[in-house]
């Protein structure tokens, strides 16, 4: 049984949560570690049913707190990272761009830095000395009488090595798409274009992998900057990274800030809903458990240096998925249909508002058969239903401080 010992970077976030329980309970023979700050979106009750689990730690850091993940990765004997924790909101973005330059940009180079610096240190005795401390996943790559002459990248060849640092991007640092369609078809039309199976579109381009950056808000320039860190730890340090861009993830644990949950809670609550714009804007939703899936996958066997892509193909504009969120909480707390229709308020539109986002993910499927498990239908009926059972995490992250958030984003708007 191969060990490992993994550092995932917010895991206590939504996605981050996600990862957290797939990797702790398939992998009862890795250590993880769940370093995060626990900002406002990281919250432990998130990890209630693993938090017991003999191969679980979490530890309360910042990322961008050098000495203290160098330390840590010493300490553990780390030879994995997944790197999530970030400032993960456009609109908070648009109003304090600082933050999200520090912990996006900043943190994630402290984390790259001090990876490097650690793996590198294994080239030392340590490796020599304490053969049985040596990750396991070394052992048949290097020789004995080679030991004591590893280093974290090069020599092993760049698919082989045992230590990874995963990182984990948007699909947003790509831009904007437009709304084309074919002359006389109106969107959604049906294509296959970038997929082997028909699917509906609202334009002809979609995100693939070689695409050029060109991030708009100041998250997406962020994170944007955060992929060319990563990718430069690797052409220039040797370090074996990987990286993925996913479409918007839809699911449990997601902070009541963006769409999904937030417009739940208020059809919940007969709370106006905040329409940006004409509600026109196209998202491509993925549930987060598949998204999470991906991650072990590309985790285990993406190629280093690579990037993946992942996404379902599943574009929908935001009024639309409004009608089916009004429409399923509606049947599932037994109003009437459609008697919530009336909290549909437009409101101002987000500054510098991208249009469309479509993830290509054929590279992902075709090289390691990832596919999304869920049809979009039955993602979020669950989604509804974990909601509307789950009143109690709702009211506890909507105490506090979310209220002066919401009228700080939403008032007067
Ligand atoms: P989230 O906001 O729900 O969670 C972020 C987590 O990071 C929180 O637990 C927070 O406490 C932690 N964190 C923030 N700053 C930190 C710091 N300085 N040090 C340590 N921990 C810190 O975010 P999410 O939606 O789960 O997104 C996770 C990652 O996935 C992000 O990198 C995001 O860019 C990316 N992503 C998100 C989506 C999406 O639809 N949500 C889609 C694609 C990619
Ligand atoms: O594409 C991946 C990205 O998806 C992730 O990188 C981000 O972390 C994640 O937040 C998400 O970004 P979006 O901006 O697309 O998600 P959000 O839920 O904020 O908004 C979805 C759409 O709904 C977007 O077009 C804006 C619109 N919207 C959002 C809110 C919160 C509204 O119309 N009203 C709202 O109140």
């Amino acid at each position: 049984m191969t060990k490992r010992t993994i550092i995932i970077t917010g895991g206590a976030g939504f996605i981050g949560s996600h990862v957290v329980r797939l990797f702790v309970n398939k992998y009862p023979e890795y250590r993880i570690i769940n370093l995060d700050k626990l900002t406002y979106a990281g919250n432990l009750a998130n990890l209630k049913d693993i938090e017991d689990k003999p191969n679980y730690r979490f530890v309360k850091m910042d990322i961008c707190d050098f000495e203290g993940v160098y330390q840590l990765m010493q300490e553990e004997h780390v030879d994995g990272i997944i790197h999530l924790a970030a400032e993960s909101h456009v609109d908070r973005s648009i109003k304090d761009p600082f933050t999200f330059a520090q912990t996006n940009v900043m943190g994630t180079l402290s984390m790259l830095q001090a990876a490097k610096l650690y793996w590198e240190s294994l080239t030392t005795p340590y490796v020599m000395q304490d053969v049985d401390r040596l990750p396991s996943s070394l052992a048949h790559v290097i020789p004995t009488e080679e030991r004591g002459s590893v280093s974290m990248g090069k020599e092993l060849g760049m698919t082989s090595t045992p230590c990874r640092f995963y990182h984990i991007s948007t699909d947003e640092v790509y831009g904007a798409l437009e709304m084309t369609h074919p002359q006389g078809i109106e969107p959604p039309f049906t294509t296959k274009a970038s997929s082997g199976e028909h699917h509906l579109a609202y334009g002809e381009k979609f995100f693939t992998e070689d695409l050029k950056y060109q991030p708009h808000s100041p998250y997406s320039a962020a994170k944007a900057s955060s992929d060319h860190f990563v990718r430069a730890f690797h052409d220039t340090y040797g370090m074996p990274t990987v990286v993925t861009n996913c479409s918007n993830n839809y699911g449990p644990y997601q902070f009541p800030e963006k769409l999904i949950p937030l417009f739940i809670n208020n059809i919940r609550h007969r709370k106006p809903l905040p329409v940006y714009g004409k509600g026109e804007n196209v998202r491509d939703w993925l549930f987060v458990e598949d998204h999470a899936r991906a991650i072990d996958l590309i985790f285990h066997e993406g190629k280093v240096a690579e990037t993946y892509n992942i996404g379902g193909f599943n574009e929908w504009k935001n009024i639309d998925i409004i009608h089916v969120l009004i429409k399923t909480v509606d049947r599932l707390l037994g109003r009437p249909e459609g008697a919530d229709e009336d909290l549909i308020t437009y409101v101002t539109d987000r500054a510098g508002h991208d249009m469309r986002y479509a993830i290509d993910s054929t590279k992902l499927q075709k090289e390691l058969g990832w596919e999304p498990s869920l049809q979009f239908e039955e993602g979020i009926e669950k989604t509804v239903r974990w909601y509307l059972d789950n009143q109690e995490w709702m009211d506890n992250v909507t105490s506090g401080d979310y209220q002066k958030y919401y009228d700080d984003m939403y008032a007067n708007r």
